[in-house]
């Protein structure tokens, strides 16, 4: 996993609990934690935090996990401004992930693997995305799709028919969106 994850999960944690929270998980983690954004990183580093926040917080990884994302979008938003300022909805800001944001991200940060998205377009107030990745950050997706609805002033619903990790082929992600 590239290291700007890890520097939007120190960016976080530090903003919520404190820096000294930040060293704790690393050293909780047994991690040494100068991660820089371009460089690669064991999945088993960015898991190894996650657990450990886990314990300290008493919650369960999936939601750890889509608190990060929801926390760490207006960071993307901050440092990617044009990914946003062209659209007007989080449908129509999510519907360019495919095509424009994650393609970018590969250029960005060579190596990188960043899932691509089946996308569901039947319903114009809803949107249905399937999420496969080894990964199985499909609670990340959700925390960033809450996040980017927060950005655009919407709220969201988001229901999965389908897990990878309830054994399924892939995360079958539903969205519906209401502007508020
Ligand atoms: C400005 C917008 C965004 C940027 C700059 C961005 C960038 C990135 C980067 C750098 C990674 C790490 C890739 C790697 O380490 O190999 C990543 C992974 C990921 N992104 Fe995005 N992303 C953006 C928006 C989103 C949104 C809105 C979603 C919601 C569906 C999303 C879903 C994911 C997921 C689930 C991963 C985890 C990797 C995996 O599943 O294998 N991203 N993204």
């Amino acid at each position: 996993m590239k290291g700007i994850v890890f520097n939007l999960l120190e960016q976080t944690v530090s903003d919520k609990y404190g820096e000294d929270t930040w060293d704790a998980l690393l050293e909780g983690a047994g991690l040494e934690g100068s991660y820089t954004a371009v460089g690669s990183y064991p999945d088993e580093e960015l898991i190894a935090l996650v657990d450990t926040g886990c314990a300290a917080l008493g919650v369960e990884q999936d939601d750890l996990i889509r608190w990060f994302g929801r926390a760490a979008l207006p960071l993307l938003a901050a440092k990617y401004p044009g990914f946003f300022s062209p659209y007007d909805s989080t449908r129509a800001f999510l519907m360019t992930l495919n095509e424009i944001i994650h393609p970018e991200v590969r250029k960005l940060f060579p190596g990188a693997y960043a899932p691509s998205f089946e996308f569901d377009t039947t319903n114009e107030n809803d949107l249905g995305l399937a999420y496969h990745s080894h990964r199985n950050l499909c609670s990340f997706a959700e925390g960033l799709i809450e996040g980017s609805a927060d950005h655009f002033g919407e709220a969201v619903d988001i229901t999965q028919a389908t897990c990878s990790k309830r054994g399924d082929q892939l995360c079958d992600l539903h969205i519906h969106f209401t502007k508020l």
